[in-house]
């Protein structure tokens, strides 16, 4: 069964003007580790952060459902498997909240633009 939807679209200029303010911390500040290590090998890094900044806002809130407080972004971390398929790896203290539900995510990016669509699925 779906519990909850969420999704989000992301003006990747907006993330440029960021990272150009910022610099890499503005990166370390959304991005867990294993996602800055993916981070530091694209060549596009905008596209690359623009793709997992609205891949979180849709999972914030497909879990906005099971959560009252505020979701850190780096305690949802998106991996992608062997065929580059996008996963979800939630850090312990969302984890448990969640418990035996999976949630799903697909993103896409355009030259201006990244999207992503999450959703939350269990028995
Ligand atoms: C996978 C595919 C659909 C991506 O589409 P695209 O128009 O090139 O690029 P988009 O910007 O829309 O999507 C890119 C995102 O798709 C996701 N993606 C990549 N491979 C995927 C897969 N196998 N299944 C689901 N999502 C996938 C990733 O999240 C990727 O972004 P990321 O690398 O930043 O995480 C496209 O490369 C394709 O059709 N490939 C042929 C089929 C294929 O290679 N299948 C995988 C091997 S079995």
């Amino acid at each position: 069964m779906i519990y909850s939807v969420g999704i989000d679209l992301i003006d990747t200029e907006r993330i440029g003007r960021a990272l150009d303010k910022w610099g890499e911390s503005f990166a370390k500040k959304i991005l867990g580790i294993e996602e800055y290590e993916m981070y530091m090998q694209k060549f596009n890094k905008v596209q690359f952060l623009s793709g997992r900044f609205a891949a979180k806002e849709a999972v914030i809130k497909t879990l906005g459902a099971f959560f009252e407080r505020r979701i850190n972004f780096k305690d949802i971390q998106v991996l992608n498997d062997l065929y580059g398929k996008p996963y979800v790896h939630l850090e312990d203290n969302l984890r448990e909240r969640v418990l035996d539900k999976e949630i799903k995510v697909s993103i896409t990016h355009e030259r201006k633009m990244a999207a992503a669509v999450a959703i939350i699925t269990g028995d």
